[in-house]
């Protein structure tokens, strides 16, 4: 899956610009083999990936890319450069919402976009003549979370492992989806390509739709808001949030079932948001 508006950008705004998108889980190079077309151009991805935490192969994702002569272009948000570093891993374009980790404290709007010096020439006269371009005080906010990126993540990293090992011994939990657990389906591939885990995590509360309604309005320390990747624990429902753009279909073949919390780990003292979540998941 991608970012909510990532999917709708591509299957609603592009095709009426003559450019067509085709959707498989790039989670199987199988199935990105099987969609190319003789006009296909680029390969998006977008790894670990909102809000299921499915992860792709970058570098074998971007050397069948290579071999079809089209770039290869990875959203990088979820686990920022400081964990996974997409070009050194064979990516021609790596990009990030700045709006998130990179300025970290949820006061900016903002994305970066990473590539060789051609293409960037390129996009940088694109941009000149669209016009989305970053203001100044959005910037100057930029680079003064980018001074403290590093110390976050680990912190980010640290305690969502706390959280989600928390979650998984839960018995109101039917699973968790962390990248750094044994328990996830890659977990081999994620220790290949990224060098920690970030902070964000998703699980399924036993119960439904009903059950997570009521995490929700009983969390005290976690706030309930989209974004993510601030000093603050932030949870989200994506059915009902993030992803409610996305067809019920479709959502239901990627795997955000009804019941699917999302949750950004914050910064705060681990034990508080274990507690956050202890006593809300014994009101449900
Ligand atoms: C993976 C991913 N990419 C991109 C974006 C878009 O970021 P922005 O809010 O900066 O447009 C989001 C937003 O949630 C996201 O989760």
């Amino acid at each position: 899956m991608v970012y909510g508006c990532t999917y709708s950008l591509f299957s609603e705004v592009l095709p009426g610009l003559g450019i067509d998108v085709s959707f498989v889980d790039t989670s199987k190079i199988e199935n990105i083999k099987r969609a190319f077309k003789p006009e296909t151009k680029m390969v998006f991805i977008e790894t670990p990936a909102n809000p299921t935490m499915t992860v792709c192969d970058i570098t074998e994702i971007s050397g069948l890319a290579r071999e079809h002569g089209v770039i290869c272009v990875v959203d990088n948000t979820f686990a920022t450069p400081y964990f996974q570093r997409p070009l050194e891993l064979g990516a021609d374009v790596s990009l990030s919402s700045c709006t998130k980790y990179i300025g970290g404290h949820a006061d900016l709007l903002g994305g970066i976009v990473a590539g060789k010096k051609d293409f960037m020439k390129c996009l940088t006269t694109i941009v000149g003549y669209t016009g989305g371009i970053m203001g100044p005080h959005e910037a100057w906010l930029c680079i003064r979370g980018l001074k403290t990126l590093h110390i976050r993540m680990e912190r980010h990293a640290e305690n969502a492992m706390k959280v989600a090992k928390f979650l998984e011994s839960s018995p109101r939990v039917e699973w968790v989806r962390y990248p750094g657990l044994q328990s996830h389906p890659q977990h081999e591939l994620v220790r290949k390509q990224m060098s920690g885990y970030s902070g964000m995590l998703s699980f399924e509360v036993r119960g439904g739709v009903e059950a997570g309604r009521k995490l929700m309005d009983n969390v005290r320390l976690c706030s309930l808001a989209v974004s993510l990747g601030a000093t603050d624990t932030l949870i989200q429902h994506p059915a009902s949030m993030t992803h409610a753009c996305v067809p019920l279909v479709v959502r239901k073949r990627v795997g955000i079932t009804d019941g699917l919390v999302r949750l950004s780990v914050g910064i705060e003292d681990p034990e508080d948001i274990i507690a956050d979540l202890k006593q809300a998941l014994e009101i449900i």
